[in-house]
């Protein structure tokens, strides 16, 4: 196979969704299907149930021993299937955020229950900035839950999305009868005492028939018609442009835990879902076919196992193929670099292998040279886009607690700040340091880490501060930006590139800033630019 047909064949996606919806039991199913593992309860959830550290100190350990979980990686139907782990808990949404950035698709999943959650909008959004083609998955329909058409509109209404469905239920919780795949023009049942089983599926070219009467039950056909009537009239076509373009989003319906539905919605996944898509640098749009090797960090994973300090640099790549011992371009650092032992990741294994194609992910041994968002090339000087830091919502004050291990405090902040773990700010008025973070969680993971893995000890103060707005004056030599610079001096600090942010302790402080400094534009991410 040449290597354009390789990446031809590759798909490259994240499963995002509130915790809870069934996120972890979908990937199992889809690795089963794919033959990746061979029973259930192989994938480690990454779920943080109690919200506490040591939770999440566990999974990192287990984790850091087996980075592998991060990508999992099938065929099926002689498609590469790449999955990108996600976290659902909100303390480690960035991290989420950057992931998206590597996805060329994603799916959704959402609690037939439970309807569209918090998280699900704010990960949602994400991918509708960016145009990322989705596909929406309604689980648990082995339980009582709201109805078909209610949820589709809800999924619209608070996803901002323009849905149709493929598939549709016959049914609901206990009634639950089994599912009519729109896209395949079938019907699958669902047997109450084989659901752990792949049901059989009868194809429906004619859902007049009156054999359908005879299987489900001429109530249930009844309404079926009714309600596919309605879907017929109501939602547009699927269109593979428009859900390519990011503009239409297939529904499915299904139990993933019952492995119902989830064969049909990766079938139609395989065929549906984007090839690795192209993207944007500083100086021209990359395509994947091109002969030439790109690609960029999306992640670092910090190695928990002591006898291994290293990191795992997670590189997404653009175009080309990626090959062991071959001398790559680190844009930034302006230098080449050779890689010896590139991991490669196949279901919950990774191993070291000679080559990867554009759309794969590898994990690279690091010892501090990267940063998230770095790009590797073979030689030309262009930076990928698009992976902003967002406004933290927590803040304070660092302090050392060991004055005998300053430098191992500085090396382990700079170090976990690299892995976008959290933000940094050094205050212009007195060079005080102040981390910013999503979730309140991540303070007691830098303590935990930077006393373990660097030897040293840090105490936090609270720092008044509700967001961080990056500044970027219209005029930087104007007297209304000296003004701004001598009133808000005390809530002004550097970002670790030096740009210019504002911490503003308030809404309404943020507020008053545009109104009284027209020219001194805010923004609440970092990429500007
Ligand atoms: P997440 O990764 O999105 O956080 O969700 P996860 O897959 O862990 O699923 C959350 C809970 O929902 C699990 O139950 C799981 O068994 C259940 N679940 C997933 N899919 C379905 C489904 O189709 N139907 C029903 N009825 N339940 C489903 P749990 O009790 O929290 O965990 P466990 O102890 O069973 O593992």
């Amino acid at each position: 196979m040449g290597f354009k047909d390789e990446i031809k064949r590759r798909r490259t996606f994240g499963i995002i969704s509130h915790p809870d919806a069934g996120k972890t039991t979908l990937t199992e199913k889809l690795l089963l299907f794919g033959g990746a593992i061979q029973e259930a309860g192989a994938v480690k959830s990454n779920k943080i149930k109690k919200g506490a550290t040591s939770d999440f100190m566990e999974i990192e350990r287990q984790r850091g021993i087996s980075v592998a979980t991060s990508v999992l990686a099938f065929i099926y139907k002689d498609k590469k299937i790449n999955i990108l782990d996600t976290p659902g808990h909100k303390d480690f949404a960035e991290d989420t955020f950057r992931t998206l950035t590597a996805v060329d698709s994603v799916i959704v999943v959402i609690d037939v229950a439970k309807g569209v959650e918090e998280q699900t909008e704010k990960l949602v959004k994400v991918c509708r900035m960016r145009k990322i083609p989705i596909i929406v998955f309604i689980n648990k329909l082995d339980r009582e839950g709201k109805d078909a058409f209610d949820l589709l509109d809800e999924v619209e209404q608070k996803l901002g999305l323009k849905v149709t469905p493929l598939s549709f239920p016959i049914g609901m919780g206990y009634d639950f009868k089994g599912i009519y795949n729109i896209w395949e023009k079938n019907i699958n049942l669902f047997e109450g005492d084989s659901r752990k089983n792949i049901e059989e599926t009868i194809a429906f070219s004619d859902i007049e028939s009156k054999e359908l009467d005879t299987i489900v039950g001429e109530k249930a056909a009844n309404r079926l018609r009714e309600e596919l009537e309605l879907v017929y009239e109501i939602y547009p076509d699927f269109d593979r442009e428009a859900y390519l373009k990011g503009d239409l989003q297939p529904v499915f319906f299904g139990s993933a835990l019952n492995n119902f539905g989830v064969r049909e919605l990766l079938d139609c996944f395989i065929e549906i879902a984007p090839t690795p898509r192209p993207k944007d640098s500083d100086t021209r749009l990359v395509n994947p076919d091109e002969d030439v090797f790109s690609g960029f960090v999306f992640k670092i994973h910090a190695n928990m196992d002591p006898k291994h300090r290293d990191r795992i640099a997670f590189v997404k790549i653009v175009s080309g193929t990626f090959e062991k011992n071959k001398p790559y371009l680190h844009v930034r650092q302006g230098k080449k670099m050779k890689f010896s032992s590139p991991n490669a990741f196949f279901a919950e294994k990774k191993e070291i292998v000679d080559i990867s194609y554009a759309g794969d992910i590898v994990g690279l041994h690091d010892t501090g040279n990267f940063k998230i968002g770095d790009t590797l090339t073979e030689g030309e000087g262009m930076n990928f886009k698009g992976i902003p830091s967002f406004s933290p919502e927590h803040f304070r004050y660092i302090n050392n607690a060991d004055p005998l291990k300053s430098k191992q405090l500085e090396k382990g902040i700079d170090q976990l700040m690299d892995e976008g773990v959290a933000q940094l700010f050094t205050l212009e008025m007195n060079g005080r340091k102040v981390i910013g973070t999503v979730g309140a969680l991540q303070y007691e993971v830098i303590q935990y880490r930077l006393e373990h893995e660097y030897g040293a000890k840090c105490t936090y103060e609270n720092f008044p501060a509700y967001k961080a707005c990056w500044v970027k004056p219209k005029d930087s030599k104007n007297e209304e930006f000296a003004e701004f610079k001598r009133v808000k001096q005390k809530f002004l600090g550097h970002d670790k590139y030096g740009q210019l942010v504002f911490l503003a302790d308030s809404e309404f402080s943020i507020q008053m800033t545009q109104q009284k400094y027209p020219s001194v534009e805010l923004f609440f991410t970092s990429d500007f630019r």
